[in-house]
């Protein structure tokens, strides 16, 4: 596939440092196998050949291979399109590409042959070297390429993915309604609300301050984390279930399925910002 002159026109967003790490973001992807496998495996209508886009992959293919090969379990027909801002990145990704598996040349207006569809976005680690007002109006753009029901998650982890802040973002009909912060931690950094912080993503970084709602979260799972130390003699991820428990008791919304709570994942559906994004 001649991943250059099919795509006249030009990729939006601007080419940033590319680096990445083998498994960097299996945590995201097993994330989705347990919070939204149904979207990965479906195959009615649209849905039948949709594809999963893997945004600013880095330097190496390398995370997007790895996804492909974990999601395929889900769905073994698959198709998985890598799209990068930098063409000698795609250079250097083309000899991995098959017959479900593509890289192409494209930003946040996605490289779309006629006829594909997209259920999942993936652009991790790529708005953080963006200012923040651009996050938004890059999410509405991503988001007109998604069917709907389809998802679009954003966010940054530290350099081996050991911690990530993700936002996830739901294609509507007409509009793209945030999902929830998720909070992923594999309890390699031990526990403690405060050790997610450098990796909030651009829409959330800038805004710990008293009065803005991050803020005030991660305030008061600081909170629920002291009230429920006596946990971590049981372990790290019964503490951080227990913190989760608490957040909920106390009025977060906040999502206490015990076997995402097990593995280290804190989903606050509260949106940070506006919850509902016209395209
Ligand atoms: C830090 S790397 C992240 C690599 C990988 N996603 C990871 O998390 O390990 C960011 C990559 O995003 C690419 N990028 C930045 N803006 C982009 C855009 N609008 N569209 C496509 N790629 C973009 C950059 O060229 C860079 O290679």
């Amino acid at each position: 596939m001649n991943h250059r002159s099919r795509f006249s026109q030009r990729p939006l967003g601007q080419p940033t440092r590319g680096k990445t790490a083998r498994n960097r973001l299996r945590r995201v992807d097993n994330c989705l196998l347990l919070y939204d496998r149904a979207l990965i495996s479906r195959r009615d209508g649209p849905y039948d050949h949709a594809c999963y886009v893997d945004l600013g992959y880095g330097a190496e293919p390398i995370t997007t291979l790895e996804s492909a090969d974990r999601l395929r379990r889900a769905n073994s027909v698959l198709p998985v399109l890598g799209v990068e801002i930098d063409p000698e990145r795609v250079e250097n990704a083309l000899p991995f590409a098959d017959e479900l598996t593509h890289f192409r040349v494209g930003g946040f207006n996605l490289p779309l042959e006629a006829g594909e569809t997209v259920r999942i976005i993936r652009a991790l680690n790529v708005l953080r070297q963006y200012e923040e007002h651009q996050v938004v109006e890059s999410w509405q753009t991503m988001g007109r390429y998604l069917l709907p029901g389809g998802l679009l998650v954003e966010g940054t982890s530290d350099p081996f993915g050991r911690i990530m802040v993700l936002n996830l973002l739901r294609r509507a009909e007409s509009h793209l309604v945030y999902e929830g912060l998720l909070f992923s931690t594999n309890f390699r950094w031990g526990f403690e609300p405060g050790i997610f912080q450098p990796v909030l993503p651009k829409n959330c970084i800038h805004r710990m301050i008293p009065g803005e709602m991050i803020f005030d979260f991660v305030e008061a799972w600081k909170r629920a984390a002291r009230e429920t130390i006596a946990y971590k003699n049981w372990g790290l991820r019964q503490w951080f279930a227990a913190s989760a428990e608490t957040l909920a008791r106390d009025g977060y919304s906040v999502v206490t399925r015990r076997r995402l709570l097990r593995q280290g994942y804190l989903l606050w559906k509260d949106s940070p910002g506006d919850s509902i994004l016209s395209l």
